[in-house]
C-alpha cells in the first residue's frame, strides 16, 4: 500500500512533477523505425503529456521538436520538409534539428528575431528498431548498452501497444510472476499451462541429471529479490526435482522497464518498456531479442497479421473496456478469462480495470508482491535523489562504465545448495565468454 502522495509521485510524469522528472532522466522510446522511413512524413509524439514531431530533413538528420511552433502554436508536424529543416504552415518559420530558427520570411529582411526565439528540441538516438529520446535537463546520460539493445536487426523484433492506463501498473504486472499460471491459463490439455520458457539453462548439472517434466508447471513460485545497480533482480524459485531448483530470473529495471525472459525459440529475452502518452494512458514497448541466431520468420510476424480479429490495427487491441473484452464465459472452460488466448488481452484486462490511475491506497500487497514493493521503494529512492540534484540510480555517465552484463534473464536450472548469487554469476560468465 502506497500513501497518495507516493501513488502521485509514481504515477504523474508531466514535467515538473516528481515522477515526471525522474521519468525525463532516462532515455526512453518514441517511435518505430518503421515510423520515420527515409523521407517519411514527420511523425507527431505524444509524450508525458508534451506534444512532439519527429522528423527527416532532407539530409537524413533526424529532429525532435516541440510541436507547436513557438511563434504562434500552430502543429509543425503537418509541415514543408524543405531548404534544411521543417517549414511552419501558418508563416514559414524553418526549424533545424536542433530547434534553431532558420528563417522567419515574413520579417522585415534586416530583422534578428529568428536569433533570439528557439524551438525546444530533444536529442534522438536510433537503437534496436526505434528512436529514443532525452527529456532532462542538462548533458544526456550515455544511451544504455543493455543486451536486449544490442544485436544486429536479424535478431531483434520490436513493436508497441497502446494500453489505456497509467504506465505503472501495467509495468507492474510484468514482475508480478505469480499472476501467469492463472490470468493466462489454457486448459487446452496441448498447450503447457502457466510456464512458457526458452532456451532452459543449467549450472552445476549435466543434462540426464535433469529431465523437463521434473518441473511441475502449477507450482506457484517462491519470489526473492535482490536490489542491483540498475533496478531490481527477481528470483522465481520452484522445485525442479530432487536436490535441484529450477529459476527464472527476470528484473525491473529503473524507472519504466522490464526484462524478461523469452522464448524467441531459443535463447532469448524481452525488453518492456512503459512509456507514458499522458497520465491516464501509454505505449507498452516489446524488445524481443534472440541472442545464439537471428530470429525465425515466426517471431517477427507482428501480433495484428498472427491473430487479426484480436487487433483493430497494428497497436491496438480489439477488446477493451468498453466492450467488456468480449468476455464469453461459456469459454471459462477452455481458458481462465473467458477473453480469447491473447496474453496482451489478459494483461491489459487485468492492469486497466482497477482505473485509469490505480489507487495503490486501497491495495493490500501480499507476499507475491515483493517484487513490486521493492521496485517502488527504490523508485521513490531515486525521486529523491533527482529532487536533490543527484543522479538518479542506473544513469551511466563515461563510456567505458556504459555496460549492464548481469540485467539478463534467464531460465536456469541448479543444485538446490547453490546460492542464488553464484547462478546468476555463473550464467553471466558463460554468457559474456559466448559474447568475445
Ligand atoms: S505559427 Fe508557425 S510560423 Fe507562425
Ligand atoms: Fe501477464
Amino acid at each position: 500500500m502506497l500513501t497518495k502522495e507516493q501513488n502521485d509521485a509514481l504515477t504523474l510524469t508531466d514535467a515538473g512533477l516528481p515522477g515526471g522528472e525522474l521519468l525525463r532522466r532516462y532515455w526512453q522510446p518514441i517511435a518505430l523505425s518503421t515510423e520515420l522511413p527515409p523521407e517519411g512524413a514527420p511523425v507527431p509524439i505524444d509524450i508525458m503529456g508534451e506534444e512532439l514531431v519527429l522528423f527527416r530533413d532532407q539530409q537524413g538528420r533526424v529532429g525532435l521538436l516541440d510541436r507547436h511552433c513557438c511563434h504562434r502554436g500552430t502543429d509543425l508536424s503537418f509541415g514543408r520538409l524543405e531548404d534544411g529543416g521543417l517549414r511552419c504552415l501558418y508563416h514559414g518559420w524553418l526549424y533545424d534539428v536542433t530547434g534553431k530558427c532558420l528563417e522567419q520570411p515574413a520579417e522585415p529582411k534586416n530583422s534578428t528575431f529568428k536569433d533570439k526565439v528557439r524551438q525546444t528540441a530533444y536529442p534522438v538516438v536510433e537503437k534496436g528498431g526505434a528512436f529514443f529520446t532525452y527529456m532532462g535537463p542538462g548533458e544526456p546520460p550515455e544511451f544504455p548498452n543493455y543486451d536486449f539493445l544490442s544485436y544486429p536487426e536479424e535478431n531483434i523484433h520490436v513493436h508497441k501497444l497502446f494500453i489505456d492506463c497509467n504506465y505503472l501498473q501495467a509495468n507492474e504486472g510484468n514482475y508480478d510472476p505469480s499472476h501467469v499460471g492463472f490470468l493466462h491459463r489454457s486448459f487446452d490439455p496441448n498447450r503447457r499451462p502457466g510456464l512458457n520458457f526458452g532456451a532452459l539453462k543449467l549450472v552445476g548439472l549435466t543434462k540426464d541429471e535433469f529431465k523437463p517434466t521434473d518441473i511441475d508447471p502449477q507450482e506457484s513460485p517462491r519470489l526473492e529479490v535482490e536490489e542491483t545497480s540498475f533496478g531490481v533482480r527477481i528470483f522465481q524459485n520452484r522445485s525442479a526435482g530432487p536436490g535441484r531448483k529450477y529459476l527464472r530470473v527476470t528484473y525491473f529495471c529503473m524507472p519504466n522497464l522490464s526484462v524478461i525472459a523469452g522464448p524467441q525459440g531459443g535463447d532469448g529475452q524481452i525488453g518492456h518498456y512503459h512509456v507514458p502518452i499522458d497520465n491516464e494512458t501509454h505505449w507498452r514497448w516489446n524488445f524481443f531479442v534472440r541472442r545464439d541466431a537471428p530470429l525465425d520468420e515466426h517471431h517477427r510476424i507482428p501480433n495484428h497479421l498472427k491473430k487479426p480479429g484480436e487487433y483493430s490495427d497494428a497497436y491496438t487491441i480489439t477488446r477493451k473496456r468498453a466492450n467488456r473484452f468480449m468476455q464469453d464465459r461459456s469459454t471459462m472452460n477452455q481458458n481462465f478469462t473467458g477473453m480469447g488466448p491473447n496474453f496482451n488481452t489478459h494483461d491489459a484486462f487485468a492492469t486497466e480495470t482497477p482505473g485509469r490511475i490505480q489507487d495503490r491506497t486501497k491495495e493490500h500487497l501480499a507476499t507475491t508482491d515483493i517484487a513490486l514493493a521493492a521496485s517502488r521503494r527504490q523508485a521513490l529512492r531515486a525521486i529523491e535523489d533527482v529532487r536533490a540534484g543527484r543522479d538518479p540510480i542506473g544513469l551511466v555517465r563515461n563510456a567505458e562504465e556504459n555496460r549492464f552484463p548481469d540485467m539478463l534473464s534467464f531460465d536456469v536450472v541448479a543444485p538446490e545448495e547453490m546460492p542464488n548469487a553464484e547462478v546468476v554469476r555463473l550464467v553471466v560468465e558463460r554468457h559474456e565468454t559466448a559474447m568475445v
